[in-house]
């Protein structure tokens, strides 16, 4: 007997649509409430082509919903105590409701400095440690971009979590902890018993293939194959990678963290790389800067 079942995609461009169909909305409300849409502003220091992707992308969502934004590029060679005191105008402009620090930064300048230098209140991106904190306690704050997008993805496909086993393999700071957290809540998405591994995790396939739901976050292409997937698993691949292919015109392909084609025969529910966790994370960014603009 055959053990495939048939998947379904969560497809982030599909509930990005629909959630920022609402973004969009309120965005209107807010523009004819005080006079100025939502505004956000994107900082990108050096050029570094990934990021750069990244940050078009979310200058373009917020015309698509009706925000203002605006990019400002800075040189690879800005200084740290530049950066600085560009966050500091930043955080003292009234007329900027939210702003992100494009991530990596250059070598040079060090990224917890100029995290924690960001107002907690608009802190889109949800990394300053008020804001996970204020997640941890389940208080109001900016959730993490990535996880939060996840959440609303599972909760547009009505994907149930409630006493499942969620594994999430990754504890970066901005995905994998946070994400870890958000599916351990006593809330919808969530009620979870979670388990996150990482680097120093003896035996990862035993434990992922314990997984009901498998969030996978480690930045190494193709890694969680077939025979590391429970069969009927929700699995998650927040990775996100170019591959050189000679039969592209682009001469690349994308893909995740998960060997799509071999694990999606097992699962219930799959995102797809393109078009699963990326559009998400973007579209969180907007539902953060939303809530800044809201006030
Ligand atoms: N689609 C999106 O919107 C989006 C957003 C953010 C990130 N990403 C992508 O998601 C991936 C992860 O990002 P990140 O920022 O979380 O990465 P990261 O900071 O590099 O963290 C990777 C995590 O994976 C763990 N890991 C590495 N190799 C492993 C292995 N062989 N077995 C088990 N765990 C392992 C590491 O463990 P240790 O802690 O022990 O080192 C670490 O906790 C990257 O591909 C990134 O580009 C995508």
């Amino acid at each position: 007997m055959s053990s495939q079942t048939t998947y379904r995609e969560l497809n982030g461009v599909e509930c990005g649509k629909a959630v920022r169909a609402r973004i969009s909305a309120a965005a209107a409300q807010v523009h004819a409430k005080r006079g100025h849409a939502p505004h956000l502003v994107a900082v990108l220091v050096g050029e570094d082509p990934a990021s750069q992707t990244y940050v078009a992308s979310k200058v373009k969502a917020c015309g698509e919903v009706g925000f203002r934004s605006t990019l400002l590029k800075e040189p690879a060679d800005t200084t740290e105590a530049a950066l600085l005191a560009l966050v500091d105008k930043l955080n003292n402009d009234p007329s900027v409701d939210g702003f992100i620090v494009q991530l990596p930064l250059p070598g040079h300048i060090n990224e917890e400095r100029v995290t924690l230098a960001i107002a907690p209140g608009k802190d889109v991106d949800g990394f300053h440690p008020q804001n996970l904190g204020r997640m941890m306690l389940g208080l109001p704050g900016y959730l993490p971009a990535t996880p939060n997008g996840i959440v609303e993805l599972l909760k547009h496909y009505e994907v149930a979590t409630e006493g499942k086993h969620c594994v999430v393999v990754g504890r970066s700071n901005i995905v994998g902890t946070p994400m870890g957290i958000l599916m351990s809540r006593n809330t919808y998405p969530g009620n979870c018993t979670v388990t996150i591994a990482h680097s120093r995790t003896k035996d990862l396939p035993s434990i992922t293939r314990q997984a009901d739901i498998l969030v996978v976050a480690i930045g190494k292409p193709n890694f969680i194959t077939a025979d590391r997937v429970k069969q009927g698993a929700v699995v998650v691949d927040v990775g996100i990678h170019r591959l050189a292919d000679a039969s592209r015109k682009s001469g690349f392909r994308l893909c995740g963290d998960v060997d799509f084609d071999g694990v999606a025969p097992k699962c219930s529910w799959i995102t797809p790389v393109p078009g699963g966790v990326g559009p998400m994370t973007v579209t969180s960014l907007l539902m953060n800067t939303l809530k800044a603009a809201q006030g």
